[in-house]
């Protein structure tokens, strides 16, 4: 299947109807968003969602988002509206944040992993918006790459993972590009289950305190066995996180071993070898380049990548947390 390219200011109706009908008739398209890109089916169709935990070689226990315009058609997906997700709706949405409420029957338990709760999140790309405007559904959709592998920030991340088999919609590179925060709101406290495109911080800045679940990991609360997708974003190659002062010693192990080996710094100059990428200063540019480097890096078959530790910061959790997973 093609990949079509969309111009974002024109929005061509050709593809995002073919796309559309694809959809509403049970098949997957990927699109883009603001975060990743999208593996989507009818969410309100189990058997469309079943192709995805297929294709994606997932295990069907972790739980996937639903994307939705706005916040009235969430509230289409859930039982209870509370105002906490009022106020998080109107400052984030659509954005990079996900919220966890109670599910209404009409959520088939494949979306949801058996769970009573859905994870809804309304995306901020205009092809992914004009997509759920055309298909008038709310959509289903993971991270479009196989299963503990990297998630694809660009069209051809996703061609990589599934080659023809998609129609894949291409709406450019993701501005954020890491996945969305994932906040629970089903419970008494909120609790942050995954660190994402926006921080705790933030969110706090407009709820208060909120929890944050020791783990704050991928599907933790569906999961019988805590853990066990510990690996996830990886890249092919080993990957070590290193802090500033240990660079150069084991860089010059790895290149001891003969080792094909790459390095991200961030702070450190000047750059310590040939094979050293200048990462940005500033977490959010950091996490918009991540993804697409680490792709870049396995297409060159490198065997190790070295990252320099970024700070154990607030700002930065969303980046550590996905280095970490990718060193697992
Ligand atoms: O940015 C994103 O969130 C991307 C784009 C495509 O929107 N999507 C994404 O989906 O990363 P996925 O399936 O890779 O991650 C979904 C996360 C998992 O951590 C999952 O456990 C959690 O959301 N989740 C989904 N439903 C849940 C539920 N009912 N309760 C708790 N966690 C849930
Ligand atoms: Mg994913």
């Amino acid at each position: 299947m093609p990949i079509f390219k969309l111009d974002l200011g024109t929005l061509t109706p050709e593809p995002l109807n073919r796309a559309a009908e694809t959809l509403r008739s049970g098949g997957l398209v990927a699109l883009p968003t603001e975060t990743v890109y999208g593996l989507a089916a009818n969410a309100l169709d189990a058997t469309a969602v079943q192709k995805i935990y297929a294709a994606k070689g997932r295990p069907s226990f972790n739980p996937l988002i639903v994307h939705v315009e706005n916040a009235e058609a969430a509230q289409q997906l859930v039982s209870d509206w509370p105002e906490l997700a009022q106020r998080l709706s109107d400052v984030f949405w659509p954005g990079p944040l996900t919220l966890v409420l109670p599910k209404r029957k009409i959520v088939p338990d494949e979306v949801t992993a058996g769970l009573d709760s859905v994870a809804v999140r309304a995306p901020a790309h205009p092809v992914a918006q004009a997509l759920l405007r055309a298909s008038g559904l709310p959509l289903a959709a993971p991270s479009a790459n196989r299963f503990t592998e990297l998630s694809p920030t660009t069209a051809a991340h996703v061609a990589k993972a599934f080659g023809d088999e998609l129609l894949i919609l291409d709406g450019g590179e993701c501005r954020v590009g890491i996945e969305s925060t994932v906040l629970d709101l089903s419970g008494d406290v909120p609790t942050l289950l995954r660190h994402g495109g926006i921080s705790r911080r933030e969110i706090e800045a407009v709820i208060g305190p909120i929890a944050l679940n020791e783990k704050a990991s991928e599907g933790e609360a569906a999961r019988p066995s805590p853990g066990m997708v510990e690996r996830h974003y990886s890249p092919r190659a080993e990957l070590q996180l290193v802090p500033s002062d240990e660079l150069t010693a084991c860089l010059r192990t790895a290149m001891a071993r003969g080792r094909k080996t790459a390095l991200l710094q961030h702070t450190a100059e000047p750059l310590l070898t040939r094979e050293a990428t200048l990462m940005p200063a500033e977490p959010a540019e950091y996490a918009r380049k991540l993804y697409a480097l680490l792709h870049a890096l396995d297409d060159r078959f490198f065997e190790l990548i070295i990252v320099e530790s970024p700070p154990q910061t607030p700002e930065w959790a969303g980046v550590l947390d996905r280095l970490t997973r990718a060193t697992k």
